[in-house]
């Protein structure tokens, strides 16, 4: 039995016998981490496992097209964790390295499918990045050969192990806000005019050969090297479903996280290009976009993001019947019951306004670093993940709605028994 292969067994044996057999293995027995994808994401995350499991993995491989990506990722890892990664150009040689037990995949959306299938197949574990996918069926894919291959895969929705969202969870559990029908989520942006939503910076030197525009592409139509296209990545529908599965694929599956929800019933989407129309702006995804969702158990999301105004900012704001609960950008949980003008019961009348800060109260700014200690520590047999492919597809779904509902200008409905959508 190789170490890759005692790595495997002791976890598995170890998700079915508890965390006891983990005991069996080395101090020196840390998990080899392979990196795809370096860029904005990817090279923050290598700070943040630092933090997350300092003395339980080693970040061995990194893996981007983009050279200068490459190269700083490579400073990165020698800066924070002492060590020189292999690097790599192409994530297939990295995912043949069998010294690796486990990939991060922070790339565009369009190539998640292919790395997550190549990494399972490859015998890895996956921390994959949201949206699970590109479409639905894509989604699916990734589920049928997660439960194929017995692996840890984490789905990058952190703010299921954030704990305000913990707390909100269980304040609905405790019935703080009585029945919950009607919930307002929102992701608003604003930016000066010369500096376009998501029009982030294209590196000066980038050229067609160091950014390797072809493996960009993978399974996107073919084109001629365009860098807008390979840095602003979110403003075209070939590799992303724009702000419903960057911004909003995030909020719904905190909803499904604290209300029990899964996939909805319908969906609803408006919206357009208002803000970001100047000349030469070639963008296809919305910055003004709306989307209600209607659940099961009479539950309504009603949700919009624009990137013209950002008074109100991010928030999730469940409205009880006795009281409401809001997160607000991720850091702060407010509670304010619902007082009808003192003729509230007087049960609802004695609950107190509640204010909890993440840094403060937890000291956490989000999920990100427990959401990776959660997948670490599952690697390990020592937990369980809380975004699993099952539950990162469900949140997906919701994203896809929306992007087809806009698309087609039609409301779609959810087939739950058939795992499909239409159109009415
Ligand atoms: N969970 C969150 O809160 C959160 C926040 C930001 C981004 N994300 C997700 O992370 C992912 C990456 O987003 P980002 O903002 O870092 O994008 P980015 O464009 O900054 O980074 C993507 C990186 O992938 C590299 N890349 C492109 N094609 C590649 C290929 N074939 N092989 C290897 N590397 C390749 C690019 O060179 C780039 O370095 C997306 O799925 C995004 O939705 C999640």
């Amino acid at each position: 039995m190789d170490r890759r292969d005692f790595l495997k067994t002791t976890a598995t044996a170890a998700v079915l016998a508890g965390p006891a057999v983990i005991g069996a293995r080395g101090a020196n027995d840390k998990i080899n981490i392979g990196w795809i994808g370096v860029g904005t994401r990817g090279n923050a995350g290598i700070d943040w496992l630092k933090k997350a499991a300092p003395d339980t993995v080693t970040i061995t491989a990194i893996c981007d097209t983009f050279q200068g990506y490459l190269a700083r990722g490579k400073d990165r890892v020698q800066t924070i964790w002492g060590n020189t990664p292999a690097t790599y150009n192409n994530y297939h040689d990295l995912l043949a390295d069998r010294s690796i037990d486990a990939v991060f995949i922070m790339t565009p959306e369009h190539l998640h499918h292919d790395m997550a299938i190549a990494a399972l197949r490859a015998g890895k574990h996956v921390y994959l990045e949201k949206p699970l996918a590109h479409t639905i069926e894509e989604g699916f894919d990734i589920v049928r050969e997660w439960k194929k291959s017995g692996k840890i895969v984490q789905v990058g929705t952190q703010n299921r192990s954030s704990s305000l969202y913990k707390k909100a969870k269980e304040m609905v559990k405790q019935g703080m806000i009585g029945d919950v029908h009607f919930v307002r989520a929102f992701w608003y942006r604003n930016s000066t005019d010369d500096n376009p939503a998501w029009r982030y910076v294209i590196p000066p030197d980038a050229n067609e050969q160091n950014t390797d525009w072809p493996k960009f592409l993978g399974p996107a139509p073919q084109r001629a090297w365009d860098p807008h296209r390979y840095y602003q990545w979110r403003l075209y529908w070939d590799y992303s479903g724009g702000i419903s599965t960057d911004l909003l694929v995030h909020q719904t599956d905190i909803v499904n996280f604290m209300l029990d929800r899964t996939v909805p019933l319908a969906c609803m989407a408006s919206g357009g290009i208002y803000r970001w129309t100047g000349a030469g702006d070639d963008r296809d995804t919305p910055d003004t976009f709306s989307a209600i969702y209607e659940y099961s158990g009479k539950l309504q999301i009603n949700y919009s993001s624009y990137f013209g105004n950002d008074q109100y900012g991010y928030g999730e704001q469940l409205c009880g019947n006795e009281g409401t609960l809001e997160v607000m950008n991720r850091m702060d949980l407010y509670f304010t019951p619902q007082l009808l003008g003192g003729k509230a019961p007087d049960r609802v009348k004695a609950r107190q306004l509640v204010h909890l800060n993440g840094p403060k109260d937890f000291g956490e700014r989000d999920g990100a670093i427990n959401h990776f200690r959660n997948w670490v520590e599952a690697i390990r047999g020592n937990e369980q993940v809380i975004a699993s492919p099952e539950v990162g597809q469900q949140a997906a779904i919701s994203g896809h709605m929306a992007t087809l509902s806009f698309k087609n200008n039609k409301k779609i409905l959810w087939d739950e028994q058939g795992q499909k959508y239409q159109f009415v």
